[in-house]
């Protein structure tokens, strides 16, 4: 049977969720790839709204741990820090055993951890196309099979899922198999909004062009540089990854509760010019 998804009463919000809650979580919230840059501001933006929020990281535990002090400082009522390969079953099942065993079901579930790629098909390896595929692509595929049981759970749930501008268009510095793998998050997320719908289950996804994080320093570590990707955009701007936490935020939550396979473009007008 369908989930039931609450419609929001604007009402009630102006008068205070937050006092009815009485310290319980607002929701239960997993963001791979939350070390740094756009999943560590995703899990800032559920923290701020008084989630539960799960934080994995795949090497830089240290940042992780200090994304996890500032969500508690912003309002989260509890905060897991997870190590997490999303390449790899074990690790997947891992991770799944260790929250099953914390929470009692999952509302949302950001698939955020990715690799970048860059340079021509003539220079990419085998090596590199498999690596990439397997954590873009597939890492959403296991992630999300995995914790699935946990989302059906809930009384109301959803994934987000980062897909990109690379997976949109060709005109892109990304490599064809960093573009391959998002425009593979692409059509995962269309089909899985229709297959998971009869759980009441939503599947969006959000399609960044450059946002400031470490993945794409190298083109934005200069002022000309700065100024060149500021001109791609014809809001003359360098997003930022609050601006992709926000969109995530709304198709996360029962705000959208009518809007799935989604995918919603964070470009600053690139596809306008
Ligand atoms: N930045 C952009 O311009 C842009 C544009 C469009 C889409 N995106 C997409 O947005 C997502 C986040 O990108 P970002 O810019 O925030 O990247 P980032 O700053 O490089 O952070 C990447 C995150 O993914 C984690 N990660 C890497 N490999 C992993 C693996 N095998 N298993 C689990 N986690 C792994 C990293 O963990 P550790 O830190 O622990 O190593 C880190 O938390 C990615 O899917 C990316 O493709 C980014």
């Amino acid at each position: 049977m369908a989930v039931q998804t609450p419609i929001l009463n604007h009402a009630r919000l102006a008068a205070g969720v937050e006092a009815e809650r009485e310290g319980k979580p607002a929701g239960y919230v997993l963001v791979t790839g939350a070390s740094r840059g756009i999943g560590r501001a995703i899990v800032l933006r559920f923290a701020a709204e008084g989630y539960a929020v799960a934080i994995t990281y795949h090497s830089k535990r240290d940042q992780a741990l200090e994304v996890a002090e500032r969500a508690r400082r912003l309002g989260a009522p509890e905060t897991i820090v997870l190590q997490l390969d999303v390449s790899s079953p074990d690790s997947v099942e891992k991770a799944y055993h260790r929250l099953e065993a914390e929470w009692p079901y999952l509302n949302v579930l950001v698939n955020n951890a990715g690799v970048f790629h860059v340079g021509g098909i003539e220079e990419t390896t085998l090596e590199d196309w498999e690596h990439v595929i397997r954590v873009n692509l597939t890492g959403v595929f296991l992630v999300t099979k995995t914790f699935l049981p946990m989302l059906k759970r809930a009384p109301w749930a959803s994934i987000v899922n980062l897909a990109s501008i690379a997976g949109q268009t060709g005109n892109v510095a990304a490599s064809a198999v960093y573009a391959a793998s998002k425009a593979g998050v692409i059509g995962l997320t269309r089909r899985l909004a229709v297959e998971l719908a009869k759980y009441g289950i939503r599947v969006n996804a959000v399609a960044p062009s450059f946002v400031e994080t470490d993945m794409v320093q190298m083109f934005l570590d200069t002022p000309e540089k700065r100024k060149k990707i500021e001109e791609l955009h014809p809001l003359r701007m360098i997003i930022q990854p609050e601006d992709v936490a926000e969109a995530v935020y709304f198709l996360a939550t029962p705000a959208s509760r009518a809007i799935t396979g989604h995918v919603l473009s964070i470009n600053a007008g690139r596809f306008a010019a």
